[in-house]
């Protein structure tokens, strides 16, 4: 069952993505401002599961200090947080496409800058890139999103992306194919089995 419904959110995420960028932008936002109704729909903060990918994320960061890190499809920014904590130093931006999301990402951690944005129209460079359950949003453009975000990595910069497991071999190819593989943990032992890669510049 929870295939047929995974082939019908990729189904329904890659049709939008066949209008112009400009339409594909505006329906997301209105779609994740309206998933984002109640608060926390995807019960981040309070799974187990999800607390157990965030503390398995953070642990698979290098031992290096990181002055600038983008958190991109941060959502109401329980990792984002997360990151604050573990990175005191840092400056942290937080992206979403989702101003509603964003609202409470905000009140949640004031330290950290919270920027409205599609993934698409994002600038800068970052120390660290982090985009964690995000790419399945972007179907036939997953190209230009793997390439947008390889542009927001300075000079040895690190990307880290976290998706299902195995769909993560399809969803990070393009930055396998364009940035060095530094690690790549597989946590399977979950019904819901998920990839952290790791990529270096
Ligand atoms: C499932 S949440 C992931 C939240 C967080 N990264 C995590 O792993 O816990 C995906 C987020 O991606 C955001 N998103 C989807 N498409 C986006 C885009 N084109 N640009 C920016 N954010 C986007 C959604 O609004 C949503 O909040």
């Amino acid at each position: 069952m929870a295939q047929f419904s995974d082939l019908l959110h990729r189904t329904l995420f890659r049709t939008i993505s066949l209008l112009t960028p400009h339409r594909q932008s505006l329906v997301l936002r209105r779609y994740f401002d309206w998933w984002h109704r109640s608060p926390d729909p995807w019960l981040l903060a309070t799974s187990p599961y999800e607390q157990r990918k965030y503390e398995e994320t953070l642990k698979a960061l290098p031992d290096r200090s990181y002055r600038t890190i983008i958190d991109v499809g941060c959502s109401e920014g329980v990792f984002t947080r997360m990151l604050a904590n573990a990175r005191p130093d840092a400056e942290i931006t937080g992206v979403d496409i989702s101003e509603t999301a964003l609202t409470r990402a905000r009140r949640h951690a004031p330290s950290v800058r919270f920027l409205q944005a599609d993934l698409f129209s994002l600038t800068g460079r970052y120390d660290l890139v982090v985009c964690s359950e995000t790419l399945y949003y972007l179907g036939s453009r997953l190209e230009d999103a793997s390439e947008r975000l390889c542009g927001l990595l300075g000079p040895e910069a690190t990307l880290l992306s976290v998706h299902p497991w195995p769909e993560a071999r399809r969803l990070h190819r393009f930055f396998d194919a364009s940035l060095e593989l530094a690690a790549e943990q597989v946590v399977e032992d979950t019904d819901r089995p998920f990839a952290i890669s790791l990529y270096f510049r």
